[in-house]
């Protein structure tokens, strides 16, 4: 008896379960672009009222959302350089670039170390004359066999990695000129305690990016 009253409150705990489920499956919706009976224009979609101004999604200053002016990669980041920038910079580089291009940029991360495609360094000539614009597009287009990252960085951010890429670039490449004239001697001091007579800063080489990077053709 007991068993039967159990047996029979879990069948009509189901049924009622399943009741629900249809119902949930049959309410009345359209899916998006069905046709509908409804108004005249049998859209079920219905158009934009007039003067709707798009918000968040009008994108209209164009080099800050491609990197480029025209078909042209930009020179010049779109943004203020700061300290806060290039600190966001190498953190978003630390999650989404060095898995492959390394801490460094020098193209062997740990994925790379793994057996995935090694990419370029950051650190030759083609990459380092590169415009700011171009970087913004590998990130939000891809390269070849290197995905792109549109959906996972936002745009403040891709700039943001672009800095931060642009200071790696230098941190390899500097010349003596680029340090504050009233900090070098700080420089010339470490330099003689731990490097050897060829490193010092006048055998850098002297091909480094100035403020405007030398225009170099796309390689796209
Ligand atoms: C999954 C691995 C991977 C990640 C993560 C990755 N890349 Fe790459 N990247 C590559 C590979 C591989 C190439 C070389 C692609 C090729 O030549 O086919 C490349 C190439 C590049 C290039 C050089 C394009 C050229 O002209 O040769 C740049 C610049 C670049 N990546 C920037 C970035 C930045 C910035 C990030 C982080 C937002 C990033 N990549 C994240 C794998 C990756």
């Amino acid at each position: 008896m007991r068993r039967g009253l159990r047996a029979a409150l879990v069948l009509g705990l189901s049924a009622l379960a399943a009741s629900c489920r249809q119902d949930m499956h049959d309410q009345p919706k359209y899916k998006a672009f069905r046709r509908a009976d409804f108004f005249g224009d049998e859209r079920s979609a219905r158009p934009l009222v007039e003067d709707t101004v798009a918000r968040g999604q009008l994108r209209a200053d164009a080099t800050y959302y491609t990197g480029k002016q025209g078909t042209m990669p930009v020179d010049v980041l779109p943004v203020a350089v700061t300290p806060a920038l290039l600190q966001r910079g190498q953190q978003r580089f630390g999650i989404y670039c060095t898995p492959c291009h390394g801490a460094t940029g020098r193209g062997n991360g740990m994925v790379v170390q793994r057996g995935y495609r090694p990419p370029p360094s950051f650190h030759i000539d083609r990459l380092r004359n590169e415009k700011a614009g171009y970087f913004f597009d590998v990130i939000s287009s891809g390269f070849g066999a290197m995905p792109d990252y549109a959906a996972q960085i936002a745009v403040p951010d891709r700039w943001a990695i672009v800095a931060y890429v642009r200071a790696l670039q230098l941190s390899e490449n500097a010349r003596l000129e680029d340090v504050p004239a009233d900090r070098r001697a700080e420089l010339a001091a470490t330099a003689s305690s731990v490097a050897p007579p060829a490193a010092a800063p006048s055998a850098v080489p002297s091909a480094v990016p100035s403020a405007l990077p030398v225009p170099a053709p796309v390689h796209r």
